[in-house]
């Protein structure tokens, strides 16, 4: 395939990094790379293949020289700048939840509703999902397909990374200081992380749920076209540092055994099934899911207290599949639809 220009805008941070990494490892046919982040990196060195690229401000860069603009620099850059992108010729595959809810924006998990991305066209912009949202999706995907799924009920346990470099720091420092016996300062979270866990992801809502805990409801909807799943989410903060773990249980609308569900899961793309009753038989964010691209099922079981209630385990990593291997995904089958001969 032709190669084509890409910027990565927020390329300094924690899901920035990883793009520039996932680009090279999976061979993506980049001609140019453009590293974009806040003025305050302006000039700063990063690697990509065997050359050193030099970091632009976004205030001030130029997007006419870009095709595939990905950004993940925050909600509010890619409100004022993704447009520009687009008026500029880029697509923009955003991984903020800024455009993620307009219904004239398509909301991309490859392995559950690929097709969408011809909707590219109206608004010149793909959204990614939220990382809780994208590994629970690709794992419900094929007991949906099946048997349909009238209700979720999930409790998330969430690694740091996800809120950013800063909090990767602050768990790091907080542990030390933990172990040392001294004071622990709070800057990123409102409450002490390490060796804890916080159930306030995002901000909370009149409602009393948590943006992140409607960002589930929200996105799992329009992800599987499907505005009757009840979704019932609790979003934790949990001192991991990659990979986001979830407790979900679904009720299925035709029952679904435990070995057709393994059966379909063993099966589907992006899935990787660790799921066997004994001692480390299943998988774990640190220890299986950090550093791959895959979403990990295990624990998969009947719910002794609902005729048609299925368990399952989903770990995956957060910064990978859940951010910058989603997008990088759906950037590969963007490329093969517009841009193939
Ligand atoms: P910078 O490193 O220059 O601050 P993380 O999620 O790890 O906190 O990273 C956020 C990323 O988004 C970084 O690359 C950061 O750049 C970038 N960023 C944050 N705010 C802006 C902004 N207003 N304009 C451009 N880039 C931004």
């Amino acid at each position: 395939m032709k190669p084509v220009n890409v910027a990565i805008v927020g390329a300094t941070g924690a899901v920035g990094n990883v793009m520039r990494t996932v680009l090279e490892e999976r061979n993506f046919p980049v001609d140019q790379l453009f590293l974009v982040a806040s003025a305050r990196s302006r000039g700063k060195s990063l690697q990509f293949r065997d050359q050193s690229i030099e970091v632009q401000a976004l205030e001030e860069f130029d997007f006419s020289q870009v095709c595939i603009a990905l950004f993940s620099a925050g909600t509010a850059p890619s409100r004022k700048h993704a447009p520009r992108a687009v008026d500029a010729g880029c697509v923009v595959i955003d991984n903020t939840s800024c455009y993620r809810y307009d219904a004239d924006v398509p909301l991309i998990v490859p392995e559950c509703n690929a097709a969408r991305i011809a909707d590219w066209k109206q608004r010149g912009i793909i959204a990614n999902p939220n990382c809780s949202t994208i590994q629970m999706t690709v794992a419900l995907k094929p007991p949906y397909d099946e048997a349909c799924i009238d209700r979720i009920n999930v409790a998330t346990y969430q690694a740091v990374s996800g809120t950013g470099q800063a909090a990767i720091e602050e768990l790091r420092t907080q542990s030390r200081n933990a172990l040392d016996g001294q004071a622990l300062d709070c800057r990123v979270y409102p409450s002490q992380i390490a060796f804890n866990a916080l159930p306030h992801i995002d901000d909370f809502q009149d409602n009393g749920y948590t943006r992140e805990e409607m960002k589930m409801i929200w996105e799992t909807q329009k992800i599987l076209e499907d505005d009757n799943i009840g979704v019932n989410p609790t979003a934790v903060r949990v001192p991991v540092y990659y990979g986001h773990s979830e407790a979900v249980h679904i009720e299925t609308r035709t029952p679904l055994s435990a070995e057709r569900a393994r059966e379909l899961l063993q099966q589907a793309p992006g899935v990787v099934v660790m799921d066997e009753a004994h001692d480390g038989g299943y998988p774990t964010a640190a220890v299986e899911a950090e550093g791959h691209d895959a979403v990990f099922v295990g624990r998969i079981r009947q719910d002794l207290s609902h005729p048609r209630g299925l368990d399952l385990w989903v770990v995956s990593d957060n910064l990978r599949k859940g951010a910058a291997t989603n997008s990088v995904q759906i950037a590969e089958l963007w490329l093969e639809q517009e841009k193939e001969p």
